[in-house]
């Protein structure tokens, strides 16, 4: 796609368009006027249409088209045995929508409405002006300069910290769904969630692909594969690596074959194969791209911080004199630990053995006290963490293991659990003795 203008130019009969709206349909009575048909995916019509102030949406319409077709207006099913197909995968498109409203990033689309109409549900949607990322890729890669590929992933990762943080997952990132605004920043569009849970809800869909080669971890091509927000983060470096190298890396579903087979993993590391960006930000792109989910980062935050950690490489004094000094200004804030379950990391199932790292270990590799540690920060103490385990030699480890299980809460309603256990048992063990000396004569 290139600009808006360019989709509202041609007329000529586009793959999909025969089940299109014609343009000039109106939706919730005329709320929504179709200007002309984008395109047909396995599971949605996309539209350009506008609203009753002229203002230009996207529309996007539920259409399975493997279990319906149109009939004047309305959505019908091919079958009478998909009916209830139909109707599940129209509710998983509404709860998705429904989910995705709630969502305020500036780097996702905005969703404006969901509402049901021709036997169908319909999305409208902020319409996002600038071409999509694949396109730059194909047709002015020279726009994407290391500053702005290094700009445009950091603002990827707040988003996806967002809607992790939400509890959602995007779960088909990849260039075609990464949109550039008028500002040239990169917006999110077409989650892929509803889709996923339409493929494993309805038979006649269950045959879609709802996998893209290149960019799905190589977990997403076993059936029920557990939702994580790992899935992203591949499909988020696979997606870079496209920027970065003009190429789709291998898939991932063949490299984890290949590596089963004892054959060496296909992917080629990006160190030294693309100037002008700093290494450590290549090594990032490749730890997202760890075929086993435990070796990427677990999360977009984590990401982050390893890039600011190693960009701006401050050094562990640096970070502990940030620390301290925070600290004299937060001095109500207490950072709760709960006790990490052992995990016999080195058990499971994998192709290289893991070094094995115990909570122990990893609390002797920071380097402040038990008290000092209640009363500081999450965001500080991961900053810290990441410096100090650097020199330690523990970067390759599970710090997100520690970090997930960690919880901050500030002011003095943040007291640990095993604190108000000792306090209540005091309390307990306290009375029993006064009232028990108190009777002790009688
Ligand atoms: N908010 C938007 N603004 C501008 N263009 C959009 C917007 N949403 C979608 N598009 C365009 O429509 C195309 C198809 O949309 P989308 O990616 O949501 O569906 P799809 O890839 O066809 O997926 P499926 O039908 O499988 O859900 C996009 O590639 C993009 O070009
Ligand atoms: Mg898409």
């Amino acid at each position: 796609m290139d600009s808006v203008e360019a989709q509202l130019d041609p007329m000529d009969e586009l793959p999909g368009s025969e089940d299109a709206l014609a343009p000039g349909t109106k939706l919730l009575g005329g709320v929504y006027t179709i200007d002309r048909f984008l395109k047909s995916g396995g599971f949605g019509i996309t539209y350009i249409a506008h609203d009753s102030l002229g203002r230009h949406v996207v529309i996007k319409e539920c259409f399975p088209g493997a279990i319906c077709a149109r009939h004047n207006h309305s959505v019908v099913v091919r079958s009478r045995h998909s009916l209830g197909e139909l109707a599940k995968v129209v509710n998983c498109f509404k709860l998705e929508v429904r989910a995705l409203s709630r969502i305020a990033h500036k780097n996702i689309v905005k969703v404006h409405d969901v509402f049901d109409e021709n036997d169908t549900a319909y999305m409208a949607m902020d319409l996002i002006s600038g071409p999509d990322l694949l396109d730059v890729i194909d047709d002015r890669v020279e726009v994407l300069t290391p500053e702005r590929v290094m700009d445009m992933l950091e603002q990827l990762l707040g988003a996806l910290t967002h809607i992790h943080g939400m509890g959602m997952l995007h779960r088909d990132i990849s260039p075609d769904n990464i949109l550039l605004d008028d500002q040239g920043d990169p917006v999110l569009i077409d989650f892929g969630a509803a889709r996923e849970e339409s493929a494993r809800k309805s038979r006649a869909l269950s045959g879609l692909q709802i996998v893209k080669d290149g960019y799905s971890p190589q977990e997403l091509y076993i059936k029920g594969a557990e939702n994580a927000p790992t899935i992203d983060i591949y499909a988020l470096g696979a997606t870079f690596y496209h920027v970065i190298t003009g190429d789709v890396p291998p898939d991932g579903n063949s490299r984890l074959l290949k590596i089963a087979e004892g054959q060496a993993d296909p992917y080629e590391s990006l160190i030294g194969r693309a100037p002008g960006y700093p290494d450590e930000f290549l090594r990032a792109v490749d730890k997202a791209l760890r075929v086993l989910p435990r070796d990427r980062f677990q999360s977009a935050e984590e990401w982050r911080l390893f890039l600011d950690g190693k960009i701006s490489n401050q050094g562990a004094e640096a970070a502990i004199s940030t620390l301290m000094t925070w600290l004299d200004e937060n001095p109500n804030t207490r950072v709760k630990t709960e006790p990490l379950p052992k995990r016999e990391i080195s058990k499971r199932p994998e192709f290289e053995k893991p070094k094995k790292i115990t909570r122990q270990s990893y609390d002797e590799s920071l380097l402040v006290d038990e008290e000092t540690e209640r009363r500081i920060t999450s965001k500080t103490l991961r900053i810290i963490r990441s410096v100090i385990s650097r020199p330690l030699g523990l970067e390759e480890t599970r710090e997100s293991d520690w970090l997930e299980d960690t919880v901050v809460e500030d002011g003095p309603q943040g007291l640990s659990v095993e604190y108000r256990i000792r306090r209540a048992a005091f309390w307990v063990i306290g009375l029993s003795l006064a009232v028990g000396a108190f009777h002790w004569p009688f």
